[in-house]
């Protein structure tokens, strides 16, 4: 498919209000995305785990307005009203209103809030531009109802991707893939599938222990990052690797080979760190504890073969991955030698899920 595939049909009935709500889960990337090109476009494949607990559930309450020159929208934020996300709103709605003509003839109140906390240093942008682009979907479905639910999936990865690119991996569940891989025939850079490999029952209730290591704002944000996969001495030999990986995970997924997996996202975890130390101006988002945690996992593996590993996404928390067959053990190791290391002992215990729900 095209961006000219998004492109709306002609709406018949303008509803003059309503109501959408919708849950979106966070991701996790197993294969990292990290440089991009104009319009969103990533510069190498990534797959990833949809997530359950973590999520963003977003409201709106739309009603038809005279003036149709500008967009009008209020936001608010676990239920204070929130003026400095609104700027990324209004740049969202400016890139996908072309998908979304409708957009200027409404007046949007968006009521939006986070199952984690915010100042916990987990990314909301990945499940609030996909609760919001679902939102907007369900809209445009009402204007549009013959439209079938891949298609709507679809559009919404689409715009969901224009909004934060690793939003686009949080729509459907439970292994999603986004960008051009020659070996995958439908993948797109312009949304994500759903993996479309054989995968082992062991990766279907993969545990994902999300430990907080530092909670405050990151010093460079994804967006600065990946502006700085532009003329890094490495970026190239990194996209290749990314579809190395890719291609490695085939046999992986379908085997169940932990040990494989464990090195393949630890080396994608480690690389994603080693861009950025790389990058001009460098910087780094691991704090000492991140370090240390690695550090304890490594040892644990190695003494009691216990298939536990690390991601690590653009910021010092811990991704603790292990399957549910490992789960009593994780939980002791995570008590026993990781809580230390966590900012006021916190870290949120999650799990593979299977994408956005609709909730009203
Ligand atoms: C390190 O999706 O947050 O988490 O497209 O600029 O919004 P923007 O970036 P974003 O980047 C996520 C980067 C990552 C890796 C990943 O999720 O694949």
């Amino acid at each position: 498919m095209t961006e000219n595939d998004f492109l709306p049909i002609q709406y018949d009935n303008l509803p003059a209000e309503g109501k959408v709500a919708w849950k979106a889960p966070s991701n996790i990337a197993l294969v990292k995305y990290w440089g991009k090109k104009a319009n969103q476009i990533p510069a190498n494949p990534s797959v990833s785990f949809t997530l359950d607990a973590c999520a963003t559930t977003t409201t709106i309450f739309f009603s038809r307005k005279e003036d149709d020159s500008q967009f009008s929208f209020d936001l608010v934020f676990e239920g204070e009203p929130k003026e400095d996300f609104k700027p990324k709103i209004q740049t969202f709605l400016e890139r996908i209103e072309i998908y979304l003509p409708f957009l200027k003839s409404y007046h949007l109140k968006i009521e939006t809030s986070n199952s984690f906390p915010h100042s916990s240093g987990i990314a909301s942008s990945a499940s609030g531009m996909a609760a919001l682009a679902l939102c907007l979907m369900d809209m445009e479905k009402m204007m549009n109802p013959e439209m079938d639910s891949d298609f709507f999936n679809r559009k919404a990865s689409f715009l969901a991707r224009l909004g934060s690119g690793s939003a686009c991996r949080s729509i459907e569940g439970d292994l999603i893939q986004w960008g051009e891989h020659q070996p995958i025939v439908d993948s797109s850079n312009l949304y994500g599938i759903k993996y479309p490999f054989k995968v082992n029952t062991v990766f279907k209730n993969f545990h994902d222990t999300i430990l907080l290591v530092h909670k405050g704002q990151k010093q460079v944000s994804s967006s600065g990052g990946h502006n700085l996969m532009h003329n890094h001495p490495y970026a190239e030999r990194r996209f290749e690797q990314a579809h190395e990986h890719l291609d490695s995970l085939k046999a992986i997924f379908s085997e169940g080979n932990l040990e494989r997996f464990i090195e393949v996202v630890e080396s994608e975890a480690l690389t994603l760190h080693a861009m950025m130390m790389t990058s001009m101006p460098y910087f780094i988002l691991m704090k000492p504890d991140t370090l240390q945690i690695i550090n304890k996992i490594w040892d644990y593996r190695k003494k009691t073969k216990t298939p536990i590993c690390f991601t690590l996404d653009a910021g010092a928390n811990v991704h603790l991955l292990y399957p549910e067959s490992v789960k009593e053990k994780a939980i002791q190791f995570i008590q026993d030698e990781l809580v230390a290391h966590c900012e006021n002992g916190h870290y949120i215990c999650d799990r593979i899920g299977t994408g956005a729900r609709k909730i009203g």
